[in-house]
């Protein structure tokens, strides 16, 4: 049984999403050991706390960002956690919490990377006019939005839509996603290879 771990700044439906797979045991061998804020009002610490999971604000308001880092993984430490999922974290981490976990930190991030990192992804790809968008699913490296790409999945926008009905497909396909690359980085069968995340293979 491995301990996930799932950050969060905001509502969590990101991590409703692996609540229920994990609940479903879509995400196999795994448990949600618990789920940290730096924001103490985010919508997801409510909903972790209704689920019984073990829930904890860390506010990082007028903290220096690895002084909040320490607080965060000494929390992440104490629960024994294997994996990391930032789910909405709305917040850097130093390299020395990169550090701490190599490959052993996901992000999810609302476009197809490297196209539109930073804020408001989708609304970037909607302005720019791309006709196919989507989602990423990504180890956390020293850099915003850069590690190497677990899962991806793309989204074509319609000419009917807007960055608000963009934007909700995305999210569909975020929730999915997501699982899958839990499920993926798990199982321990991949290497990465420069910034490809590839399956070790089988040959001899
Ligand atoms: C998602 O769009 C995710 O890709 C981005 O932040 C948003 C979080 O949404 N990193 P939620 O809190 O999981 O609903």
């Amino acid at each position: 049984m491995r301990n996930l771990a799932i950050l969060l700044s905001g509502r969590g439906s990101n991590f409703e999403a692996i609540a229920r797979n994990v609940a479903s045991g879509q995400i196999r061998d795994a448990r949600i050991a618990v789920v940290i804020s730096n924001k103490p009002d985010a919508g997801g610490l409510e909903t972790a706390r209704l689920l019984g999971l073990t829930a904890l604000a860390i506010s990082s308001k007028g903290k220096e960002r690895e002084q909040h880092d320490r607080e965060v993984v000494a929390a992440l430490r104490e629960h024994k956690v294997d994996l990391i999922c930032l789910a909405g974290y709305m917040r850097l981490l130093s390299p020395w919490f990169v550090q701490q976990f190599p490959q052993r930190i996901l992000n999810i991030h609302p476009s197809l990377l490297p196209a539109f990192p930073g804020l408001e992804a989708q609304e970037q790809a909607f302005a720019y006019g791309v006709k196919i968008a989507g989602c990423t699913v990504h180890f956390v490296d020293e850099e915003l939005d850069h590690g190497a790409i677990v899962i991806q999945k793309a989204v074509p926008v319609l000419d009917t839509d807007n960055e608000h009905s963009l934007a909700e497909r995305i999210l569909e396909q975020e929730h999915i996603a997501y699982s899958e690359a839990i499920n993926l980085v798990l199982e321990e069968k991949f290497e990465v290879a420069g910034r490809r995340f590839v399956m070790k293979s089988t040959r001899h």
